[in-house]
Formats: structure tokens, C-alpha cells, sequence
């Protein structure tokens, strides 16, 4: 077994984080962390699946006594868990109650363009869409959130963001952890910025303009700092940084053995011992943690720094797990399937922001692709004459990050050595600090104009986006 060597430990800075003085709501309470709940398939037929989600408006009481407005699916804030498997078809009807548009895209799940959820698929106030795909990629932890024109920020800040699951035969069938809020443990991790009063507030500085949006609170499934009573035994997390801007480097207090089972895309070949975990805006990461060394009763907390934010008593013993020896089949894709490479520059901060050079417009298609190829995209983050800055602040960490839809990607390397550990599996979102360069192979599978940008969501709302085009085939002309 090896231990993974984070190559971006010395970049999760953690600024602004306060203490605070008002009390998280049911501070006492064991067992505060809220389990997203799952949503019902309202269809009965065998391969299908329906699901209603309305976007609504609501509210939540993150401290005692002080309610404040918040955005949720299906409730106050957040939203119910979907799940799917692969081969189903999948239906979802997206009902818009608030005043302003929204779009819902499908964060990993690799869907036709026009079923992506990305600002083309624009749902008014008061409108309905729906989106029809069917499941077709290996069992992953995936997450839906909004996706319009420079509205992105502001609606997964006030609570829009939900957690999606995809299973197949071969998550179906090992012996892991799979009993959902019990010993299967879905972790949405979000930083939020609270007033002395409990108000939560959004964009209060220059600072939060240029490099996004950083709290001073961090919430786990939309409470702040909660707990929870975790089996005496292994324990499956699934691990995902729905933040607007901040970048997580975790890891728990106590010595205990975890293992990456899963990135973005699904599982990786075999579990491998970590110690941090290491998260950017958008990325997931499935993990098994071994409580079974540590004493009924006692508490282990999960941290980033030292700011433990949630707890967890070591309870009973759980079902007896082990560590799987193997997880899934994991088909490198080689760099001599290439057919292109393509170069992605981002740079710039606040309104700056670009990636080679420009800034989004719907109009305009900056990548054309054709479908069944293979190709690599080296990304890089350059930030040029804002690099003063940076280091005048001590801020040298993720300073973008790249996402892409309609595809998985895999890191062929970072300044031009192997990734770390934790970047070899599929993944579709990929952390960048100034000067880094990787190079992201890909194959596209799914026909349609599709979005690649700074998931710092900022930054993507101020036009750190690009769409490329996936065509059908050359002799057919273009889709648009
Ligand atoms: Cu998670 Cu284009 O987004
Ligand atoms: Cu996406
Ligand atoms: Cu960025």
C-alpha cells in the first residue's frame, strides 16, 4: 500500500476563517448532519425512472432563532438525492418557482447536448423543462446544480445543489459500505459567510469578486459544523465540494486508515491508502474510512487545517466490511489515441477573467469536436500580471479550476510529471494553480454544444466558460 503524496498540500490556505459567537442550530444534538433524503421514482416500470424537482424558495435556520432566505430543491436548501443505474432511463420534470430563470445541469453525467442543463437549456420563472437521458457511464457520485448565464454563483450560494448517484452491476455488487446515511455517507461540503447576527451574506468584498467567493463558516450538507454517530467499522464516504471558490485539503484528527475507492468519474482500479483529501470546487471523491481502532464513544472530526467542521462518535459495530482487494475495471486511455490536442489558457481574475483570451458568449462556438475521437487538452492557469498580487496575499493555491461536460477525462500529467494518486481515475473536473499545466485525455461520446470552464463559480458567472461543439460526423454538417 501506498501513501499518496498530495502535490497541492501546501495550497489549501485557509483565510477567513472566524470563530464564531452565535450558536449552530441544535448545537447539542448528536446527529444534526442532515442526510439529503433520497427522491421516490414515481415510475413503476422496470428501467425507468421519474423524478419531480421543484426549484423553490425557502428558508433555513443555520443558528438558532435567525431564519434567512435560502434557495432549494424540493425544500429550503439543497436538494433530495437522485439516483439512477446504468441502462435506465431517466426522466426528470424541473419546475421553476422562483422569480428568476434557472437551468439544472447534471454535474458528471455524460448526457446529448441538449439535455445538459447548461445555459442553452434556460428554464423562465414560473416554466418547466425536462430532461430524458439515459444512464450510460459506470457508477459514480455525480451532483446537479444550476447553470445560468451569470446566475450560477449566486443560486448554488443560497442553497442550490443537490447530490445525484449512479450505480451499476459492479457497485451493486461489492462489499462495501452501502447503506445510505448509515454507513454510506453523502458529504456536501460548502463555506458560506455569516454576520455576527447569523445573516448569511454573499459578495461583500472586492476580494470575493476576484478570486470568488470565500466564507468564513463551513456547512456540511447545509448545517454548520454538524455531527454525527458513524458504525465502529469501515465507513464509505462520499465526498463533494459544492463551494463556490474554496478548495479543501482534509483529513480526519485521528490516525485511521482511508482508502480512495472512487473520483469523479467512478472507481478507481483498487483502493489506495490516503491520508489528506484533497478537494477543488466541483470534485468528488468516494473514501473508506477503518473507524474500527478507534473506542465506542469516541469522536473523530474531519478537518481542513485545524477547523474541524464535523464530528463523528464512533457508535456500534457496524457490518463486518473489508477493504476490497479490486474495485472496477479502469481502461487507460493512451496518448497515442489522441487525434488533437488543444491548449486552454486561463487567466485573469475578477472581471478579467478568460480562458485564451476570451470571455463566454453563447454565440459563439469555441471548440469544434467530432464525435468518437479521442483527444488531449492541455490546460493551464497563467496568471500574468495578477501573480503580484497572488503572492502579495499569500494566496498561492487553486487559483482556477477546469471542468468540462459530456465527457470524463483522465490526467495524463501535471507539469509534465504522473498525477498524483488521487487524479488517476476518471475524472471531470481538474485543480489548477498558477503556472500548473495538465493534460486532460478525453474520448466524446455525446453529440451537442457542451460548456468547459472555472468551476470557481465567480469566475465561470464572469465569463471564465467556453462551449465546443461535438458533431456527428464532418459529412453531416454542423448540429446548430
Ligand atoms: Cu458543475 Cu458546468 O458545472
Ligand atoms: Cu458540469
Ligand atoms: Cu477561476
Amino acid at each position: 500500500r501506498r501513501k499518496f503524496n498530495v502535490g497541492l498540500l501546501t495550497t489549501a490556505f485557509l483565510s477567513g476563517l472566524a470563530p464564531k459567537v452565535l450558536y449552530a442550530n441544535s448545537r447539542e444534538d448528536w446527529d444534526n448532519l442532515p442526510i439529503p433524503p433520497v427522491q421516490k421514482n414515481e415510475s413503476t416500470k422496470k428501467g425507468y425512472v421519474k423524478y419531480t424537482i421543484n426549484v423553490q424558495k425557502g428558508f433555513t435556520e443555520f443558528f438558532e432563532g435567525v431564519r434567512v432566505p435560502t434557495l432549494g430543491y424540493n425544500g429550503n436548501i439543497l436538494g433530495p438525492t437522485l439516483r439512477a443505474k446504468k441502462g435506465d432511463i431517466v426522466e426528470i420534470v424541473v419546475n421553476n418557482k422562483l422569480d428568476e430563470e434557472t437551468t439544472v445541469h447534471w454535474h458528471g453525467i455524460i448526457v446529448p447536448g441538449e439535455m445538459d442543463g447548461g445555459p442553452h437549456q434556460r428554464i423562465l420563472p414560473g416554466k418547466q423543462w425536462t430532461a430524458k437521458f439515459i444512464v450510460d457511464q459506470q457508477a459514480a457520485t455525480v451532483w446537479y446544480h444550476p447553470h445560468g448565464i451569470g446566475t450560477t454563483a449566486s443560486q448554488v450560494y443560497w442553497g442550490l445543489g443537490g447530490l445525484f448517484i449512479l450505480d451499476d452491476e459492479v457497485s451493486e455488487n461489492l462489499n462495501i459500505p452501502n447503506e445510505y446515511g448509515i454507513d454510506d455517507i453523502p458529504i456536501i461540503i460548502q463555506d458560506k459567510r455569516f454576520l455576527n447576527d447569523g445573516r448569511l451574506v454573499y459578495l461583500t468584498s472586492m476580494r470575493d469578486i476576484m478570486f470568488g467567493m470565500l466564507g468564513n463558516t463551513v456547512l456540511v450538507n447545509g448545517a454548520i459544523e454538524p455531527k454525527k454517530t458513524v458504525p465502529r467499522g469501515i465507513v464509505r464516504f462520499r465526498l463533494l465540494n459544492a463551494s463556490n471558490a474554496r478548495s479543501y485539503l482534509l483529513k480526519f484528527d485521528k490516525q485511521i486508515p482511508i482508502f480512495l475507492i472512487a473520483t469523479d468519474g467512478g472507481f478507481i482500479e483498487k483502493p489506495i491508502e490516503i491520508n489528506k483529501i484533497f478537494l477543488s470546487p466541483g470534485e468528488r471523491i468516494e473514501i473508506l474510512a477503518d473507524f474500527s481502532s478507534i473506542n465506542e464513544g469516541d469522536i473523530v472530526s474531519l478537518e481542513d487545517g485545524n477547523y474541524k467542521f464535523l464530528k463523528f462518535k464512533i457508535g456500534k459495530k457496524g457490518k463486518n466490511y473489508e477493504i476490497p482487494p479490486r474495485l472496477a475495471n479502469f481502461n487507460k486511455i493512451t496518448k497515442d489515441e489522441s487525434f488533437k490536442t488543444r491548449d486552454f489558457v486561463l487567466s485573469g481574475l475578477g472581471h478579467m477573467v478568460n480562458i485564451n483570451g476570451k470571455q463566454f458568449d453563447i454565440n459563439r462556438i469555441d471548440e469544434i469536436v467530432e464525435i468518437g475521437t479521442t483527444e488531449i487538452w492541455r490546460v493551464s492557469a497563467n496568471m500574468g500580471m495578477h501573480r503580484m498580487m497572488i503572492n502579495n496575499n499569500g494566496r498561492n493555491y487553486v487559483i482556477h479550476n477546469f471542468h468540462a461536460h459530456g465527457v470524463l477525462f483522465q490526467v495524463l500529467s501535471r507539469n509534465g510529471k504522473p498525477p498524483a494518486l488521487h487524479e488517476r481515475g476518471w475524472k471531470d473536473t481538474i485543480a489548477l494553480r498558477d503556472g500548473d499545466t495538465v493534460e486532460l485525455i478525453m474520448k466524446f461520446k455525446k453529440k451537442g454544444i457542451f460548456m468547459y470552464h472555472c468551476h470557481i463559480l465567480e469566475h465561470e458567472d464572469n465569463g471564465m466558460m467556453g462551449q465546443f461543439l461535438v458533431k456527428e460526423d464532418k459529412s453531416k454538417g454542423d448540429l446548430v
